[in-house]
């Protein structure tokens, strides 16, 4: 099997690559995983490419009592480690590759996936995403919108980011809704994130319902 360019990536690139100014895109994740937070006060959340732990210290352990996160990369992982030693919730790591993953049905009420889509067969992610969020529960997706201003992956002062133009590919909104929606999810909103660098993210939320095939005018009136 083909290594995951994710893990020839050091931790210290990555963060400081999304934090240059010609990137700028951590301070907005954190924001959209706030938001989603904000809407759906999960008591047990999963991230899926939690990366080093972005945004985690906008979960309130008042509302989230249970924080999974998922990453392939061990090191990004004990950078998360390493920053929340005692972060007022449970809090679960697993370095995984979120394709083989062994998700547990039923088990979230939010999975938050943030610039994930873009690196992997996300169809198939879709239905095991699907499977493990509960009935009511949420899920949020953020997106990299193309740009005519900026390539996919920006060049900065870290070149090992470059690697990542062999796996990136944008993803349809449009064909993350209809995936959604047949495995049980309504979308509730859909807006676009303008960020500083000229880039955009589509972030999408979504709620599942009790059953699979919901009608376009049921999403609408959801809307
Ligand atoms: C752009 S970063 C995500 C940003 C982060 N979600 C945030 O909000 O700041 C993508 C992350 O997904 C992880 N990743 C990529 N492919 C993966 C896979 N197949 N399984 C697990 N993690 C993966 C990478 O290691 C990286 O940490």
């Amino acid at each position: 099997m083909k290594r995951n360019v994710w893990l020839d990536i050091p931790a210290a690139d990555y963060v400081r690559h999304m934090s240059s100014p010609e990137v700028d895109q951590l301070s907005a994740l954190s924001r959209l995983l706030r938001e989603a937070l904000e809407r759906f006060r999960p008591r047990d959340l999963l991230l899926l490419g939690c990366s080093t732990g972005n945004g985690l210290d906008q979960v309130d352990p008042a509302v989230t009592h249970r924080v999974t996160g998922v990453d392939i990369n061990p090191e990004y992982l004990a950078r998360v480690r390493a920053q929340f030693p005692n972060p007022g919730f449970e809090l679960m790591l697993h370095c995984a590759d979120v394709m083989t993953y062994a998700f547990v049905a039923d088990a979230f009420d939010l999975v938050h996936c943030a610039l994930l889509f873009e690196y992997l067969e996300w169809p198939a992610l879709m239905r095991e995403i699907g499977r493990t969020t509960r009935i009511g529960g949420g899920l949020s997706v953020v997106l990299q919108r193309p740009s005519d201003v900026a390539p996919a992956v920006t060049r900065t002062k870290y070149p090992s980011l470059l690697q990542l133009e062999r796996l990136f590919r944008f993803v349809e909104p449009e064909a993350v809704v209809a995936h959604a929606r047949t495995w049980g999810f309504e979308l509730r909103s859909q807006q676009i994130e303008p960020l500083h660098s000229g880039k955009a993210f589509d972030v999408l939320h979504f709620q599942k319902g009790r059953g699979p095939a919901l009608t376009a005018a049921r999403r609408v009136e959801h809307l």
